[in-house]
C-alpha cells in the first residue's frame, strides 16, 4: 500500500486530503508546525509529527524512516497581502521549506510530489484564469509558489521528479481558519460576521474572484479521477 506524506496536514486542506488518503487505503504522514492548523483537525489513523518543513534534518530522517511513494505538500503560511511584509519568513517557509522536500522526494525517488500552488502566481491578470495564461505573481507569497513551481520543472528535468501542481482558486469549506485577520478573505468575511463587524471591502466592491467548496476538490488532490464529478470543478 503507498505511504504518503502530507505536509500542513493539520491545516484546512490538509486535514481533508489526510481523510481522503486514508479511505484509499494509504498509510499517511501527516507533518506540521501547528502554526496554523491544529493536531485535533487530523484523523487518529495517520502519524501525526510536530515538526517543520524547514528542518531539513527532521525532513530526511522522516524519508529516510517511512520510504514515502507519495509527497503532497500543502504546508505554508498563506498570507499573502501580508507576503510583502515578512518577505524573509515567506520565502524561508514557503520557498526553502519546500525544497528540502523536493530534494528528499528526488534522493528517495518518490511516484509523485503534489505541490499545492495558488491562484496567487497569476497576480493581477483577470479571472477566469487558465494555465496557458503566463503567470505574474505581484506579491511575495506568490513569487515563491511560482518558484516552487519552476523548481519542479528544473527537479523534473534534471532528476526525472514526476510533479503535480493545483492551483487551487479561494477554496472554503469546514476546518477553515478563520481566526487569522491575513488569511483568506472567506475566513476573514465569517470571523467579521461573527463578530457583528461590517465586512472589509476595498476598493469599489466590483473585484471578482473565483471560490472553490473544499469538498469539490479534496477527493480529487490524491490523484482519484474517479472522484471527479460532472459538477466539480477541479482546480489546477
Ligand atoms: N485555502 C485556499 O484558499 C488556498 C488557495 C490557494 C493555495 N492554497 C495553498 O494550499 C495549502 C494549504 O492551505 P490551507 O488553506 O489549508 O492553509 P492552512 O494554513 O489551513 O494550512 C497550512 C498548514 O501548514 C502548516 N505549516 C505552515 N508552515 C509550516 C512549516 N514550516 N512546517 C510544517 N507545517 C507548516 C500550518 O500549521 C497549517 O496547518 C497552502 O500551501 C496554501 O498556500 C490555499
Amino acid at each position: 500500500m503507498p505511504v504518503s506524506l502530507v505536509t500542513g496536514g493539520a491545516g484546512f486542506m490538509g486535514a481533508h486530503l489526510v481523510k481522503e488518503l486514508l479511505a484509499m487505503g494509504h498509510t499517511v504522514v501527516a507533518l506540521d508546525d501547528l502554526s496554523g492548523g491544529f493536531q485535533d483537525q487530523v484523523d487518529p489513523r495517520a502519524t501525526f509529527v510536530h515538526g517543520s518543513i524547514n528542518d531539513h534534518a527532521l525532513v530526511d530522517r522522516l524519508f529516510e524512516e517511512h520510504r514515502f511513494t507519495y509527497v503532497y505538500h500543502l504546508a505554508a503560511y498563506a498570507a499573502e497581502g501580508l507576503s510583502h511584509f515578512i518577505r524573509r519568513f515567506n520565502y524561508q517557509n514557503n520557498l526553502i521549506g519546500s525544497i528540502n522536500l523536493i530534494n528528499a522526494s528526488v534522493r528517495h525517488e518518490v511516484k509523485c510530489f503534489v505541490f499545492t500552488s495558488s491562484i496567487a502566481v497569476y497576480g493581477a491578470l483577470k479571472p477566469p484564469m487558465r494555465e496557458d495564461m503566463v503567470p505574474v505573481p505581484e506579491d511575495p507569497y506568490g513569487v515563491a509558489k511560482l518558484a516552487v513551481e519552476m523548481d519542479l520543472r528544473a527537479a523534473r528535468h534534471m532528476f526525472g521528479l514526476n510533479y503535480v501542481v493545483f492551483r487551487p482558486h479561494n477554496v472554503y469549506g469546514e476546518y477553515q481558519n478563520i481566526g487569522d485577520r491575513y488569511r483568506n478573505v472567506i475566513g476573514i468575511f465569517m470571523n467579521q460576521l461573527m463578530q457583528g463587524q461590517p465586512m472589509s471591502v476595498f476598493g469599489d466592491g466590483e473585484q471578482q474572484r473565483a471560490f472553490t467548496y473544499i469538498g469539490d476538490i479534496a477527493p480529487i488532490m490524491p490523484g482519484r479521477q474517479d472522484a471527479i464529478r460532472p459538477t466539480a470543478r477541479s482546480s489546477t
